[in-house]
């Protein structure tokens, strides 16, 4: 198993308005009245956990995570909401890959996150709507599919282009290039026979993002963390001059100042 490195709740955090984007457009696509139970998976700083809370008044909720940082973020959010919301969720220290929840749920929720899941992602889906109450219960899930994008291919090719000796480059290379996202249609084919319903579409943003190196510092606060972690500290600072040239190169800041960032997201609604 792959152990992902700890998260920086403050660094995911500033695009926040762009990554809150999906999973909004996501838990809309939801057509639940009043679930009594639901599960947020993954459900790192909690932003979306306590939007879920408020929509559903009558809920309760479980907000899973491996991540003790993210896990306090979310928490900490307590002092925005009412205490009746806080009440209703609960917090939990776990790992996707060996979670098996005591009761069910007509819920599970899990936004940019089962891509960082080094499972077979068929036996996990399966597992996943097992845990689900019975019919009309939902999961709900989005993952991104960019991984073919310049965005992520450059950060193999700065690795690469650094002419380290294979034992200082591999950590790092195995999650710049790791594939854990399955094809669109094996989800179907894994939910098809347990679900009476399986909608599976693509969506591509285009988030205008702000600032210097933006490209550079989004990914800091995802698929880079773990690259950056695998490096030795003078190989992290050469690599990240690198990657940072070459992802200007591919995008240029437009006149207006914004730097046009394309992301295509893959989204799952199973209906059992
Ligand atoms: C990109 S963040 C998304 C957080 C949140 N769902 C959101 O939409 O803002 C990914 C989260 O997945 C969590 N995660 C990754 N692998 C996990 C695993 N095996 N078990 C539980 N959580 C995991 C990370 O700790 C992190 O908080």
């Amino acid at each position: 198993m792959t152990h992902t490195p700890t998260w920086d709740p403050g660094q995911y955090q500033r695009f926040a308005t762009s990554r809150l984007r999906p999973a909004l457009y996501l838990l809309r696509q939801v057509a639940l009245t009043d679930p009594a139970t639901v599960c947020d998976l993954g459900c790192g700083d909690g932003r979306v956990t306590w939007l879920i809370a408020e929509r559903w008044a009558r809920a309760r909720l479980l907000g899973l995570d491996s991540s003790s940082e993210m896990l306090d973020d979310a928490r900490g959010r307590a002092a925005e909401h009412p205490a009746e919301r806080a009440a209703r969720i609960e917090w939990r220290h776990g790992d996707i890959r060996t979670w098996c929840p005591n009761g069910r749920f007509d819920l599970i929720f899990s936004n940019a996150v089962l891509h960082w899941v080094d499972e077979s992602h068929t036996p996990l889906l399966r597992r996943l709507a097992s845990y689900l109450r019975g019919a009309g219960s939902c999961l709900a899930i989005q993952v991104p599919v960019n991984w073919d994008q310049s965005s992520h291919r450059l950060i193999g090719e700065s690795l690469r282009a650094l002419g380290l000796p294979d034992d200082r480059v591999a950590p790092a290379l195995r999650w710049a290039e790791r594939d854990w996202v399955n094809h669109r249609d094996s989800y179907y084919h894994a939910l098809a026979d347990v679900a009476a319903d399986v909608e599976i579409w693509t969506t591509e943003y285009l988030h205008p993002l702000a600032g210097a190196d933006p490209v550079f510092e989004w990914l800091k606060g995802s698929a880079l963390r773990p690259v950056l972690a695998a490096l030795q500290p003078d190989d992290r600072e050469r690599f990240s001059s690198s990657y940072r040239k070459r992802l200007r190169e591919a995008y240029p800041p437009t006149p207006t100042g914004a730097t046009l960032f394309p992301f295509r997201r893959l989204f799952i609604l199973a209906t059992l």
